[in-house]
């Protein structure tokens, strides 16, 4: 299935620009990088590394990261904003990694975007050393339930926030400045229980508030929280 990258690139590189969106500078980054920071990490594998942002962050922390994607156009970008990065055009559900190479694999809201959920958490298993750590960002699953529904204006002036069919694995297409892609919606217990049959341990649980910021946005984000962060080791 066409899922939208390849169309959306551009836009997507917009959206991100130099400093990373909203979402990533006021909610995720800082707790993704102290997971990482001080533990020892050489080796990583940024699993949908999209225009390569976070591999530059974790290179600028001393740690060597293979950036994989599917999107030519992303891949291609990344190469240009580090051209002695290793960036490579593949899928998570095959990655051309050897078994046990890395000892960090992350993947910064990406795995809502991969169809094979599957096999990319066997992937990811698979090239990871024992011990290892794989750090996820990802969407709250009620927030990819709330898709196309989100927030609505109610008749008292009120907003609510919508989810439905929690439970109905399905892909949901979403929208915004000038992003046109198909996110997956799975919930919670998928992934979780995706990733412990994998042969993974949960070892961090995180659901970030946003930081340096207090507006309009950082309240409805406390009100529905769009993001989680997990870390699970390799058994
Ligand atoms: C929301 S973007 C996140 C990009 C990057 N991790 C970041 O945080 O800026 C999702 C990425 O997943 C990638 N993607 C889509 N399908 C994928 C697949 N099957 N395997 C790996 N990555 C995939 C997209 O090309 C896109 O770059």
């Amino acid at each position: 299935m066409d899922n939208g990258w390849d169309a959306s690139a551009r836009a997507w590189i917009e959206v991100i620009g130099d400093d990373g969106d909203w979402g990533r500078r006021h909610v995720l980054d800082a707790p993704m990088l102290a997971r990482v920071r001080g533990r020892g990490f050489r080796e990583a594998l940024d699993i949908g590394c999209g225009e390569g942002r976070f591999c530059r962050m974790l290179a600028a922390e001393g740690i060597a990261c293979i950036g994989i994607d599917p999107t030519e156009e992303l891949i291609a970008t990344a190469r240009l904003r580090d051209p002695d990065g290793d960036y490579r055009v593949e899928p998570a559900e095959s990655l051309s990694l050897k078994d046990a190479s890395v000892d960090l694999a992350v993947a910064y809201l990406s795995l809502i975007d991969v169809g094979g959920l599957k096999p990319a958490l066997a992937e990811a298993h698979r090239v990871l050393r024992p011990g290892g750590s794989f750090l996820i960002a990802n969407l709250q699953s009620f927030n990819t339930a709330a898709i196309p529904l989100g927030w609505t204006h109610e008749p008292d002036g009120s907003r609510r926030f919508c989810i439905d069919h929690y439970l109905c694995v399905r892909p949901v297409e979403t929208a915004w400045r000038g992003i046109r892609i198909v996110n997956w919606h799975r919930p919670m217990h998928h992934y979780m229980q995706g990733l412990l049959d994998a042969g993974f341990d949960l070892v961090h649980f995180d659901e970030p508030a946003p930081y340096g910021v207090d507006d309009d946005k950082a309240e409805r984000y406390r009100r529905a929280p769009n993001f989680l962060v997990m870390e699970w080791r390799k058994r």
